[in-house]
């Protein structure tokens, strides 16, 4: 949690001297890029967020790993639209950079069904 919540505040330190270089600044835009960090989405079940701290987080919540990062539906879209079955198989055996049973070792696939939900806001199916 307390990682998050760095994660946050320094988010909101670079949106407010972002916002403060824009009134100075005049015609540079905004960097987007800066942006582009993925905003934690709401929780889940307190034994999912349990698993999901010990494990995913490591690289879901951690963009130079190369995950599709928590609460970045764009990210996950693609991913969401092979389906619950590939999903849930990729989950299992690893796929590419993500090793298998993205290292929670006593997951069962409801727990990766919940773990995928939350990471990407969206329902399986
Ligand atoms: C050691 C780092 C690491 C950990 C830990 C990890 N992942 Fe991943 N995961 C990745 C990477 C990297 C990718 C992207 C793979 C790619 O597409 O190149 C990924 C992709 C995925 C995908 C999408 C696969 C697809 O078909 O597109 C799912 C689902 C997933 N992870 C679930 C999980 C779950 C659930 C956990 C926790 C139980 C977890 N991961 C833990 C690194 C990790």
């Amino acid at each position: 949690m307390a990682s998050i919540q760095t994660r946050l505040s320094l988010t909101l330190t670079l949106t407010a001297t972002m916002l403060l270089a824009a009134c100075g600044g005049g015609s540079s835009a905004p960097a987007q890029s800066t942006a582009a960090a993925a905003t934690p989405p709401p929780a889940a079940a307190p034994a999912v967020m349990k698993i999901y701290e010990q494990t995913c987080h490591n690289c879901h919540s951690m963009p130079a790993s190369g995950a599709p990062q928590a609460g970045d539906k764009n990210a996950w879209a693609p991913r969401v639209a092979q389906g619950r079955d590939t999903l849930i198989d990729h989950s299992i055996n690893g796929y590419k950079s993500m090793p298998p049973m993205g290292t929670c070792t006593a997951c069962t696939e409801d727990d990766f069904v919940a773990l995928i939900e939350y990471m990407s806001g969206a329902k399986l199916k």
